[in-house]
């Protein structure tokens, strides 16, 4: 009998649920025992439910492929099957809302990829290295809903995390971005599965990404805000003018960053030993999902590339690059990372693993 914790995909068959059902074959302390879809999957061997549609590199771990997919707006089929339940369900946003609600008033840990609830203001947005402390606000969230140990925690928009995390980095060491404007270029994944059809991709960039301008510019406040009196108080000190497309990629999130400074500004060799030395508490911690150098530094002239960064540190790296002077404000820089592994699953696994270490789940 395995001591891990019995964890539950909703939404297990679609691009994000595949990455969980595939990262958490080799995780340490989760196991998944439940996995759940639309009712057009459900009542079918999840085998058979992603036939024809495994996106993965690496074969269906057999033991999930033999379980039987439930409809995922039926929150009673997970009672007893597990504890925690990964979020990666496509509905419309308040039905998204009011189906974690649900599961966590049942006494589940919700971690969830969908943007419901990333405006809920005792929900924390984690990005694990930059806000960890935002976990605690937990017993305050329980206290508010009744809830007895079931919570909601949420991943940021799979853009972010490419410019976010080298920023922390250099907050870290004194220095704070005030202005920034950035442009990215994400990777068809991102769109889930079909996503856009070959004839609109191939040999072209869709200019255009639905809410993803706003998600890219608002939610950067609220990761580095600060929980005060129960609720997440957003940081309104960083402006962003964000300018996202869809680019003919598979996976990978880049993103063409120019930073501006409030104070004194580091040099470009402070900013790279910055990067370089960057650590965080999930590195502290050891969590088995933490990249051991979560930035990578590219020297090349032409890195970071999707194909050639996207898998660094299993996919769990932030790889920049091109870190030169700008005209206009600072610096500029190119940042990548893996939009259905940092940025969706493997993410959302290492806040997991947070909470685990924290004592708010298993
Ligand atoms: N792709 C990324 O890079 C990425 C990154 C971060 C966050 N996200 C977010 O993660 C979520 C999933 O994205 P995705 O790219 O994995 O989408 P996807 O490939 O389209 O998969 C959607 C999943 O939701 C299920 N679903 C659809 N309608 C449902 C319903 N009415 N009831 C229950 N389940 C339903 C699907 O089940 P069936 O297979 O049975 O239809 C499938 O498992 C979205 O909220 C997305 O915004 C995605």
């Amino acid at each position: 009998m395995s001591n891990k914790i019995s964890v539950g995909v909703i939404g297990a068959t679609g691009m994000v649920g595949q990455n969980y059902i595939r990262l958490l074959n080799d995780n340490p302390w989760f196991e998944v025992a439940y996995a759940a879809a639309s009712p057009r999957s459900a009542g079918k061997r999840y085998r058979e439910a992603v036939a024809g549609r495994w996106h993965m590199g690496t074969d269906l771990p057999s033991r999930v492929g033999g379980l039987v997919v439930e409809d995922a707006g039926n929150v009673h089929a997970a009672l007893g099957k597990c504890s925690v339940i990964f979020s990666a369900v496509d509905m419309e946003k308040e039905s998204v809302r009011k189906l974690e609600m649900e599961f966590a008033a049942k006494g589940f840990a919700v971690v969830s990829n969908n943007s419901a609830h990333r405006h809920t203001e005792d929900v924390p947005i984690l990005i694990p290295e930059i806000n960890h402390e935002h976990c605690d606000i937990v017993p305050a969230q329980q206290k508010h809903y009744g809830w007895s140990k079931g919570l909601i925690v949420v991943k940021p928009n799979c853009s972010i995390q490419s410019y976010m995390i080298p920023i922390h980095a250099l907050m870290q060491k004194g220095f704070r971005v005030a202005k920034m404007i950035v442009t990215t270029l994400q990777g068809l994944s991102g769109a889930g599965y079909p996503g856009p059809s070959s004839l609109d991709m191939v040999d072209n960039i869709i200019p255009y990404i639905g809410g993803e301008e706003e998600k890219s510019e608002n939610e950067p406040g609220k990761v580095f805000g600060k929980v005060t009196g129960g609720r997440i108080v957003p940081d309104g000190t960083l402006s962003i003018s964000a300018h996202c497309t869809r680019v003919p990629v598979i996976d990978g999130h880049s993103a063409c960053v120019s930073i501006q400074f409030a104070g004194a500004r580091p040099s470009i060799d402070e900013t790279k030993d910055a990067w370089r030395s960057y650590r965080s508490v999930p590195q502290e911690l050891e969590l088995p999902s933490a990249p051991r150098q979560p930035i990578i530094v590219r020297d090349e002239i032409d890195r970071p590339q999707p194909r050639k960064d996207r898998d660094a540190e299993n996919g769990m790296a932030v790889v920049v690059g091109r870190l030169r002077p700008c005209k206009v404000f600072d610096y500029r820089f190119v940042g990548l990372s893996h939009n259905t592994v940092r940025g969706a699953a493997g993410g959302a696994i290492l806040m997991a693993e947070l909470l685990k270490v924290k004592g708010y789940i298993g």
